[in-house]
């Protein structure tokens, strides 16, 4: 019998590419996500990446009700991936009660469910906003979590104080949060890969888009930092990579090898790149030269951060693969999939 794996937001951008790799790994896959950032038709995507058709419900988190009613309905879940949240930083500063409802109360939801269906183990996805600007680079997982910049950040650090209380009262449940770094990069067959709603706030689909001609010019977010060309750094981690670090971790949890009921982990490549390397290396990966201009500092933003991938290469056996031109590449197939360029 195949082990029965519940992915909340599993038609998202992290969330498919993991649902894909979990089904490579041969396990079960139930999705849930209410489809606020996605859509349903992901679900016939990752079908024509694996053969096999993920069982999909269309499902708000919030309502405590429906989740009881779908955790009764589906027995016995081995494990949950829940990536399902909101994720724009600039828009959690002008809705931050909405940001709280939404990611809060969902993990809330989610556990009660899982303390009552007796389902025990989680991967939460969490980030390395937890450390803000750290004091010595990289960071490490003792690396001290700072006070959030943002909404979202903070609620990334109140859902890892959540899962750290619950984790010690009630026993059952173990959970492993991975901290992403910057997730770039689409699947490589071009099927799935990042949709974002409107006027991207990151940097990647900003690129891409305006290497498809959608956008006129990229602004680059200040060249006056204390780094080598005084742009932002930032540790770009590959998408397909990124998701095949959950597979290992519900695997371990699965197998309970975990040392403690909540451990953590930095998913990063552990190599820092600049705002200005990162247009080179994708001019360099695709021909594609970007248009860009050097703007003000976006408020908010930190100035350099990369991650020791030790703990991740040591105890989960999990290390970065993919390089950042081939990465960018990714981005760029799959843009120009969506836009029907040549
Ligand atoms: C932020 C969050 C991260 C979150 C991610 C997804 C922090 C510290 N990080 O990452 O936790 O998972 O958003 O939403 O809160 N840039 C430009 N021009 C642009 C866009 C970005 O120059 O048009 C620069 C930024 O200044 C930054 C880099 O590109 O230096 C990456 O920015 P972005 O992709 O938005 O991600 P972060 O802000 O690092």
């Amino acid at each position: 019998m195949k082990q029965k794996i519940l992915v909340t937001g599993g038609t998202g951008y992290i969330g498919s590419h993991t649902v894909v790799e979990l089904q490579k790994a041969g396990f079960n896959v139930i999705i849930i996500d209410d489809l606020s950032n996605s859509s349903e038709a992901v679900v016939g995507q990752i079908e024509q990446i694996t053969g096999i058709r993920p069982e999909f419900h269309c499902l708000n988190m919030l309502d405590a009700g429906l989740l009881d009613d779908f955790f009764a309905k589906s027995k016995g879940i081995d494990a949950v991936i829940h990536f399902a949240a909101f994720k724009a930083v600039g828009e959690s500063v002008e809705k931050p009660l909405a940001y709280y409802r939404n990611n809060l109360i969902s993990l809330v939801n989610l556990f009660e469910c899982m303390e009552k269906y007796k389902s025990d183990y989680l991967v939460f996805s969490s980030s390395c906003t937890v450390y803000g600007q750290p004091d010595q680079l990289p960071v490490t997982e003792n690396t001290p979590r700072k006070a959030a910049e943002s909404p979202y950040g903070n609620t990334k650090i109140v859902c890892e104080d959540i899962i750290r209380d619950f984790t010690r009262a009630n026993k059952q449940i173990q959970t492993i949060a991975l901290r992403y770094f910057n997730p770039i990069g689409a699947h490589p067959s071009a099927l799935i890969g990042e949709l974002p709603n409107g006027v991207p706030g990151n940097l990647v689909p900003f690129v891409t888009q305006t290497a498809a001609g959608l956008r006129e010019q990229l602004s680059v977010f200040g060249n006056d930092y204390n780094t080598p060309d005084g742009s932002c750094i930032r540790d770009y981690i590959n998408v397909v990579d990124l998701a095949k670090a959950h597979v290992i971790a519900i695997e371990r949890l699965l197998k309970r090898k975990n040392e403690s009921s909540f451990e953590f982990f930095n998913v990063g490549t552990g190599n820092g790149v600049s705002v200005l390397e990162l247009l080179k290396a994708f001019q360099k990966a695709t021909g594609q030269k970007v248009n860009y201009k050097i703007v003000d500092r976006r408020a908010g933003d930190i100035e350099k951060i990369f991650a020791d991938t030790t703990k991740a290469n040591k105890v989960l056996g999990w290390k970065a693969t993919a390089t950042l031109e081939e990465t960018l590449l990714s981005a760029w197939n799959w843009e120009k999939k969506i836009r029907k360029i040549g």
